[in-house]
């Protein structure tokens, strides 16, 4: 996957903004508050349709104007996000995309950043959420499964707020319920099985020590077990007067050498279990799309040591385009090429 040029109009503290990228390593370097977290940004919203760092999409548009715009090249395609205060449009090579599926994942890129770390101690929703963009990227038979469930599991809640539940009703939301339980349980599964295939491996090879990293998938129920726990739960449910339970309820937890993550980890630690993670969701997302997603790190290196920084700049395949952002080239440790992108104060604005 390589991206080539990106232009902004009416994006964050862009007005106009052209980009170009090489194929490999590229340094965005700019003071705070410069706008180099809003580039990354833009191209995350062209990955997953939206942004992590807002719900609203209104918020990307730049003050006082009416629409944003996000052109991105990759791979000889244009994929082209435009930004309403009440609406957004998706195109591929100037042609509509009007299901968010057929777009989502298309430019496939991995972000990471320092407030990943609240991974560990965000709620179970949050943590949910980075699962499900990262499934729905790579599969839809998973995004579709999902949307299905989540409009069904809306219909059921709105049954169950009634003094008198609909038996009947309540059955047949079950029955279809059933089959989009198991799909979404079972590529949860994979996405956990080839984490955890990676995860401990490549923390020896950033950390250069040796410890077992395991994340622990605390699923809503076995597969097989999904039409009897959905059949048990409905006097729950009619109790309590929402749904009880499904994968909704999912969850997952690290573990280091067996112990929660979050009692024995120091933050160095956790850290490099995250970057780890992510680099185990690259192997995912290889093995899943045959591309290389395109990595960007976030203020990332400078948060490490001088030799983390190496270790993790020398794991990075030569065919992976990555993108980095920092205030100071002088901060960090490079020995390969780089292309060198400076952003400076007014330039954009
Ligand atoms: N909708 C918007 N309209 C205009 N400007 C905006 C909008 N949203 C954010 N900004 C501006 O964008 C700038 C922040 O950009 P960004 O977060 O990319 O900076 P940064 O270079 O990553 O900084 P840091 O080094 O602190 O992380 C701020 O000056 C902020 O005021
Ligand atoms: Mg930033």
């Amino acid at each position: 996957m390589l991206v080539t040029a990106l232009r902004l109009n009416d994006y964050r503290n862009y007005s106009k903004a052209f980009f170009e990228f090489n194929p490999h390593l590229n340094i965005i370097v700019g003071k705070n508050g410069s706008g180099k977290t809003n580039i990354l940004e833009s191209i995350i919203v062209v990955s997953n349709t939206k942004s992590y760092r807002t719900r609203e999409d209104a918020d990307l548009i730049k003050k006082g104007c009416e629409f944003a715009r996000i052109d991105l090249v990759c791979d000889s395609k244009i994929y082209k996000v435009v930004i309403n205060k009440k609406n957004k449009s998706l195109f591929i090579d100037n042609n509509l995309v009007k299901r968010t599926s057929e777009f989502i994942g298309k430019v496939n890129a991995v972000l990471f950043k320092p407030s990943d770390l609240e991974l560990f101690t965000q709620s179970p929703g949050e943590r949910r959420n980075l699962l499900d963009i990262e499934i729905s990227k790579v599969s839809n038979k998973y995004i579709n499964s999902l949307l299905k469930y989540n409009s069904l599991l809306k219909d059921k809640n709105k049954l169950l707020k009634e003094l008198e539940v609909d038996e009947l009703l309540l059955n047949v939301i079950n029955e279809s319920m059933a089959p989009l339980i198991k799909i979404i349980i079972e590529e949860r599964e994979k996405f956990f099985d080839t984490i955890n295939n990676y995860i401990s491996a490549i923390y020896e090879q950033i950390s250069g020590k040796k410890f077992d990293i395991n994340i622990t998938y605390k699923k809503c129920s076995e597969i097989y077990d999904v039409i009897d726990e959905l059949e048990f739960a409905k006097e729950k449910d009619k109790y309590y007067h929402y749904s009880t339970f499904g994968p909704h309820h999912d969850d997952y937890r690290f573990t280091m050498n067996g112990y929660d993550l979050n009692s024995v980890a120091s933050q160095g630690q956790r850290r490099m279990v995250l970057i780890a993670f992510k680099f185990a969701l690259i192997k995912y997302i290889e093995n899943n799309t045959g591309e290389t997603p395109i990595v960007l790190l976030d203020d990332i290196l400078s948060e490490l040591d001088k030799d983390n920084q190496e270790r993790l700049l020398n794991i990075i395949p030569s065919d992976m385009q990555v993108i980095i952002t920092n205030t100071d080239i002088n901060n960090l440790r490079i020995n390969n090429n780089y292309k060198l992108i400076e952003l400076k104060e007014g330039d954009n604005v």
